[in-house]
């Protein structure tokens, strides 16, 4: 009885401390910067095109370094009553950071986080609440799965970048509300293998659509009303044949398909829409 009690001291104080040496260990560091534009006059509520943070009552901070998991968080903590504008991008390879970020109502105007670990990123709007500041959302090279389903409310939305993300379907009707203001959808290199709207929306604005490196075997454009779209990339989805309803007068400022590419495309079915 004494015995296995020894033994089992022993094992407890081997473990103790390799439990703690794995810990030492793991305090890895990751590399950021950041920009942050603090504008203390929030009395205005709906950004609008050509506004930019008076200097009189906004104030600039740049930083860079490296930090652990744990600063990181609090860098993606801040306080965003009084923040327009954060921009935080990273160089280091983030596999084992981890982060979430909560987007508040009416406050940012732009958000970056560009390889920042995101795992989570929602928006904190009672229902019915619409946004009517946040201008870009770009959260590039993270490991977002889905997108919340408040993605909607975002209305004054111009440039929307979730490209080097884990998604793998796309609903274009989340998008209803944005649809006036939206100039860019950026979604390359994600794993879509479904990208699907069930309405017809006029996305008035749109001029530059991305959905190269992706998953698509099937891709349906009867439903979108796109006359702005000038760039549309979507090379790179290797089983995709052809996309219904594509028709030159439809999209008239895309240039057309390169017959040689990296889609396995219908060679009939592109010649007819070229
Ligand atoms: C962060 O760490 C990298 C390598 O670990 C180093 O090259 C770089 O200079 C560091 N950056 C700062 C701002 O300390
Ligand atoms: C965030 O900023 C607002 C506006 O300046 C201030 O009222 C509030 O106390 C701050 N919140 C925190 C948690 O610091
Ligand atoms: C998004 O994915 C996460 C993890 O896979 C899951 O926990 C969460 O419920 C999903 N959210 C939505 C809105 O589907
Ligand atoms: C979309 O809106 C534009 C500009 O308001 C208009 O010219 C065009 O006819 C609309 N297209 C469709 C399909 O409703
Ligand atoms: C290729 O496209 C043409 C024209 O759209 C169609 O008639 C034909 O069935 C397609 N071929 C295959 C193998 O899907």
């Amino acid at each position: 009885m004494t015995l296995l009690w020894f033994y089992g001291l022993l094992l407890g104080v081997c473990c103790y401390i390799s439990t703690s040496e794995t810990t030492s260990r793991s305090v890895e560091k990751f590399h950021y910067d950041y920009s942050r534009i603090q504008e203390t006059e929030q009395a205005w509520k709906c950004w609008q095109e050509g506004y930019r943070p008076p200097p009189a009552t906004s104030n600039k901070i740049h930083e860079s370094g490296n930090g652990t998991a744990a600063e990181i968080e609090r860098i993606l903590s801040f306080n965003q009553s009084n923040t327009v504008l954060f921009l935080f991008s990273s160089n280091s390879n983030n596999l084992n950071l981890i982060t979430a970020f909560t987007i508040e109502r009416n406050r940012l105007v732009r958000l970056l986080l560009d390889n920042a670990g995101l795992e989570r990123l929602e928006l904190a709007f009672n229902g019915g609440e619409n946004d009517c500041r946040l201008a870009e959302l770009s959260v590039p090279r993270n490991r977002l799965r889905n997108l919340s389903a408040s993605m909607d409310r975002l209305t004054t939305l111009r440039k929307l970048d979730l490209s080097y993300n884990l998604l793998e379907e796309f609903h274009l009707d989340r998008l209803m509300n944005t649809a006036g203001s939206l100039k860019q959808l950026l979604l390359s290199h994600n794993r879509l293998e479904s990208f699907r709207s069930t309405v017809s929306i006029n996305f008035t604005s749109l001029h530059k659509l991305d959905l190269s490196n992706n998953r698509l075997r099937t891709l349906d454009s009867t439903y979108w009303a796109m006359p702005q779209l000038e760039t549309f990339h979507i090379d790179y989805n290797r089983h995709l044949v052809s996309i219904e309803g594509w028709k030159r007068t439809r999209f008239p400022l895309v240039k057309g398909f390169d017959p040689a590419g990296t889609n396995n495309w219908n060679q009939t079915w592109l010649k007819s829409v070229q």
